[in-house]
């Protein structure tokens, strides 16, 4: 019997029913969201052929290569597992005839600034959906100006429209105020075309999945992991690549709670990408007492990968918060499910970001919840979550969130009773295959 239907478009309909068999098998999760755009923008920069393997065919990539095939990049189809990408060449991009519509892409947007903001005698104007129009563009656009872009949107340059008008930049050292790999790629981005050393420091070390690429690729790039800074000399060199994606940790991170909180669950998940800037997420369940072992631990295309055994576990709660917060940012939302069955009380700090993503996942994620029975309470930057209260299906909302969808999805799988879940096509995201996978996990 499928336990996932949907019975009106974009609606999820999970019934668990009682004779759901265990989660058992091996499975493998789409390509790293973080790794695809980035090589699609490199690839697009650079001289020469990039072929990648294993670029995430969702929505937001999708953005990324329809803004730059609009700036003169070829992009193959985002159809198959290996996408070839002609570049154009740092500081050749074309002037786009229209508005670059970077979609629910809050990456595509912030990374793709920096990369504008530098290519002079050149305008841009940038949009997205509504999600997008509303999440705060001071953070990139404020160091921007200080290396002395031109850019223009409501609000003072905070919000999306924008308009920039590329310039001759300078070199900067930021000291950025929040812990962000969007803001630091998109200040080593506009750096890569200015002449001399670009420098990022950050209160945290946020992913560096940038620093790792642009080395690749041909750039000069100097890290300091100790004081969480990343330097780019400029002008950059770039060469087309073979990029191979990982797995992405953010999707197995669905799938490892699932089985951690399902009874005699043992799967395999095959290929995941497990950067130490990533891998908060196992740190998080692993203190929780889920049973997780990395194996076959591996280099791949100068990214670290394995491959995840989960086993059925007993969950304790925990906490969550300070330079952890960074390292396992995008997961808090699957997090969130974990402590909602696990013992005891998981409290969430020093995550005001969560507030600003897709949705305001904190209330995201208190409301929706409790609509199932949860006890979860708001905290101005995090969450306190009472687990162990057993789940009621109900009718719930991804807000159009993707990350909110599939966690409801896992806490509706958990629940007794059938849950509708609205909006639930914002998966396509970061996971097209979510439901099939999990259809065929359970069904
Ligand atoms: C991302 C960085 C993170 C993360 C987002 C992807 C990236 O955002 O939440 O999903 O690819 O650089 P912040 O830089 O805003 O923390």
């Amino acid at each position: 019997m499928p336990i996932l239907y949907s019975p009106a478009p974009n609606t999820w309909l999970i019934q668990p029913g009682l004779d759901r068999p265990p989660l058992f098998g091996t499975i493998q999760v789409p390509g790293d969201k973080s790794i695809s755009h980035r090589a699609l923008m490199l690839g697009a920069l650079a001289s020469g052929e990039t072929q990648i393997q294993g670029l995430l065919l969702g929505e937001d990539p999708r953005s990324t290569a329809e803004c730059f095939r609009a700036m003169g990049a070829e992009i193959s189809e985002l159809n198959s597992e290996l996408v070839t990408v002609k570049g154009i060449g740092l500081g050749y991009l074309r002037e786009p005839a229209d508005v670059l519509n970077a979609g629910n892409s809050g990456t595509t947007l912030r990374l793709m600034l920096g990369i504008l903001a530098s290519h002079p005698d050149r305008f841009f104007a940038i949009t997205g959906d509504s999600s997008l129009r509303s999440r705060p563009m001071a953070r990139v656009v404020s160091p921007l100006r200080e290396m002395g872009a031109i850019i223009a949107g409501r609000k003072a340059g905070s919000l999306a429209p924008l308009a920039v008008q590329g310039q001759q930049l300078k070199p900067i050292h930021y000291h950025s105020p929040i812990a962000s790999a969007q803001v630091k790629s998109c200040v080593l981005f506009a750096g890569l075309m200015t002449e001399g050393k670009t420098t990022v420091t950050e209160p945290a070390l946020s992913r560096d999945h940038s620093e790792r690429m642009l080395r690749a690729f041909g750039a000069e790039i100097e890290v300091d992991p100790s004081r969480h800074s990343a330097t780019v000399v400029g002008p950059a060199r770039l060469t087309g690549q073979a990029v191979i994606v990982p797995g992405d940790i953010s999707s197995a991170a669905f799938w490892l709670v699932a089985a951690a909180i399902a009874p005699d669950a043992n799967l395999l998940i095959k290929n995941v990408g497990v950067n130490p800037t990533r891998t908060g997420v196992l740190e998080a369940l692993q203190q929780m007492g889920a049973e997780i072992t990395a194996e076959n631990q591996r280099l791949v295309a100068g990214e670290p990968v394995a491959d995840l055994r989960v086993k059925a576990s007993r969950l304790k709660a925990c906490t969550i918060e300070g330079d952890l917060i960074p390292r396992l940012i995008d997961e808090i939302p699957i997090l969130a499910i974990a402590a909602v069955f696990a013992k005891g009380t998981t409290v969430i700090r020093d995550a005001a970001e969560l507030r600003v993503k897709e949705s305001d996942r904190i209330t995201a994620l208190a409301t929706q919840l409790n609509r199932l029975g949860a006890r979860v309470t708001e905290l101005p930057d995090g969450l306190e979550i009472i687990g162990g209260t057993p789940l009621t299906g109900a009718e719930v909302n991804s807000l159009g969130d993707h990350r909110i969808a599939m966690s409801l999805a896992i806490a509706a799988l958990n629940a007794k009773g059938n849950t509708q879940i609205q909006r639930a096509e914002a998966a396509a995201i970061s996971y097209p295959d979510f439901a099939a996978t999990l259809q065929s996990l359970c069904g």
